[in-house]
């Protein structure tokens, strides 16, 4: 097969099948979709990929507690929490990878056999701290100085057998155990040069220096076997250890191309990845310990990690703003906010007025506000005057393009630019300023209606020409917008182009598509109902 598109392939994280899956795992997984849905418009030939994280303690953990047989039943039962959720909030996802599948379990053997031969992993023991809600180890010094800035703002003494995680502030576990360890101490000075070479490799910049500063203070080789217990990927060479259950993770990108398998030519086609999407819990994980195992396997690095902020919310004993998440049993589930919102606005919620970079409140509120500003009173309300002054004025169709569609007006004006400003902010993930620019041509054409007053043109026979301009033009705006607004909205801007008589695909060539004058008109349009009904308090 040939392959003329640029190939576009971009991740989430896989996520612990320990739970099911809450706000804070669909809002990195809708934003990965919106960069996906924006990619295929630009043409790419996108690969975008989501998964589960099936192995570790934790999930083994789960399995018991939940009364399953064995962990892979309990990970089989958990599949439909997830791959009906995203089905339900349109994500797009091309593939959908599952640790415990062969195809991922060949490859991960095949790159510790790499790591063995190119001599990057020794045998040793492992005698440290461990936090099992993360998965991650840490060493007495990190505990120590933890505890130390603990106590420094007053609180309680923790447990010396189980002192805090220095990340979640969780109990810790003491392991001691024989385990394979992974150089990492060798690629302090080499990711240094990395990240100086690719400077836009992590984002948001605040990201990129807290990286730094930490590989910067000096890294040590890692723990990368289990022998404990066996809920994992066997090592080729060493079958009484299992990988740990990180390194077993990371994999699952390139195990997803087909890496390992008879037939890598994915692989080499779409390898590196253009961005891995991850929140700030396991920036740690993309931004070291990945690229580090990448560079020791002789493999090239991703081209970006973007990483966002958390969901947060209060915890009502406490009162502390705590992350949402499944193990601390804070979640929220995402079917309360489609209740409240519907599909469409949800997406659109959460991508455009929650930030990316920072951390957010969950706000009912302001929920209910964007809703009805930005959806139901301007982009819903702009389509629903306009086709059914369409519908009205002009028998039930769209006026016929006019022969001075280009002229200068207000709405044609706002739209001059319009993709080129929008699609550098999409580029940037910074979906705020994205659809920003489309609400401008939205709000600008409402304020066209307001101006040029179709209505007392309709009553002028002289005025015909005009009230057809008017709302052929207001039609454009909207066709424009629908265009624009798809990687958030999929189901909206499909219904409106039927509307409007038009395809229901998504465009592959969304520059073209968003030329003032795309529409030819004279076709027939339907008004429908209300797209985003008002929400009273
Ligand atoms: O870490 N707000 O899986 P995980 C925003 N299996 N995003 C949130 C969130 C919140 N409150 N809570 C979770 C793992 N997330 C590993 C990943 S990848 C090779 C292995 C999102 O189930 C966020 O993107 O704990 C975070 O990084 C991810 O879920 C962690 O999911
Ligand atoms: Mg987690």
């Amino acid at each position: 097969m040939e392959h003329t598109k640029p190939s576009y392939y971009i991740t989430t994280p896989i996520y612990y099948v320990n739970a099911k899956p809450h706000l804070g795992t669909a809002y990195c997984t809708i934003l990965a979709d919106v960069q996906a849905r924006f990619r295929r418009a630009c043409g790419c030939d996108v690969k975008f990929l989501t998964g589960m994280d099936e192995h570790g303690e934790k999930v083994a953990e789960a399995a018991e507690k939940n009364g399953f047989d064995s962990p892979q039943a309990w990970c089989d039962s958990m599949e439909p929490a997830f791959a009906d959720l995203w089905r339900t909030l349109e994500i797009s996802n091309d593939d959908f990878i599952r640790t415990t599948q062969p195809r991922h379990i060949a490859g991960v053997q095949k790159f510790l056999q790499v790591l063995l031969d190119r001599g990057y992993i020794y045998k040793g023991a492992y005698d440290g701290w461990y936090c099992r809600p993360d998965e991650t180890y840490f060493t007495d010094t990190q505990v120590r100085h933890h505890e130390e800035d603990r106590r420094a703002a007053g609180e309680e003494p923790a447990d010396p057998e189980h002192p805090l995680c220095p990340d979640c502030d969780r109990p810790l576990e003491r392991i001691k155990e024989e385990s394979w360890f992974f150089k990492l101490s060798e690629f302090q000075q080499p990711l240094l040069d990395f990240y100086e070479a690719h400077p836009d490799f992590i984002q948001p910049e605040t990201r990129r220096n807290e990286v730094l500063s930490f590989v910067k203070g000096g890294l040590k080789d890692l723990s990368i076997s289990r022998s404990t217990f066996d809920w994992g990927v066997p090592f080729p060479f060493d079958e009484k250890h299992v990988a740990y259950v990180w390194v077993d993770a990371l994999i699952n990108y390139i195990t997803a191309l087909g890496y390992g398998s008879d037939d890598e030519s994915e692989f080499h086609r779409r390898w590196p990845a253009q961005v891995h999407v991850v929140g700030k819990d396991i920036i740690r994980f993309h931004c070291v310990i990945w690229p580090a195992l990448l560079m020791a396997a002789g493999l090239p690095l991703p081209e970006r990690v973007f990483v966002h902020g958390f969901l947060t919310v209060r915890n009502e004993e406490t009162g502390k703003i705590e992350k949402m998440s499944k193990s601390r049993g804070n979640a929220i589930a995402p079917e309360e906010v489609i209740d409240l919102l519907g599909v469409e606005a949800y997406r659109y919620y959460f991508m455009t007025d929650v930030a990316h970079g920072t951390d957010a409140p969950i706000s009912w509120g302001r929920m209910r506000q964007v809703y009805n500003a930005d959806l139901a009173n301007s982009w819903g309300n702009l389509v629903s005057r306009t086709l059914n002054m369409s519908v009205k004025y002009f028998d039930g169709c769209a006026p016929v393009r006019p022969a001075d569609f280009d002229a200068p007006s207000p709405v044609r004006d706002a739209c001059a630019g319009v993709f080129e400003r929008y699609a550098a902010a999409m580029e940037q993930m910074d979906y705020g300023a994205a659809a920003g620019e489309v609400f401008a041509i939205v709000s600008a054409a409402n304020h066209y209606i307001e101006d040029s007053a179709p209505w007392a043109l309709a009553k002028d026979p002289e005025k015909a020409d005009e009230l057809a301009r008017v709302i052929w033009s207001l039609i454009e705006v909207i066709r424009i917008a629908a265009e624009l607004y798809e990687p958030f909205m999929p189901c909206i801007s499909a219904e409106v182009r039927r509307r409007l008589s038009l395809s229901t695909e998504p465009s592959t060539d969304l520059a073209a598509a968003c030329v003032w004058g795309g529409l030819a008109g004279g076709e027939p349009v339907e008004k429908g109902d209300p797209l985003f009904p008002r929400l009273v308090d």
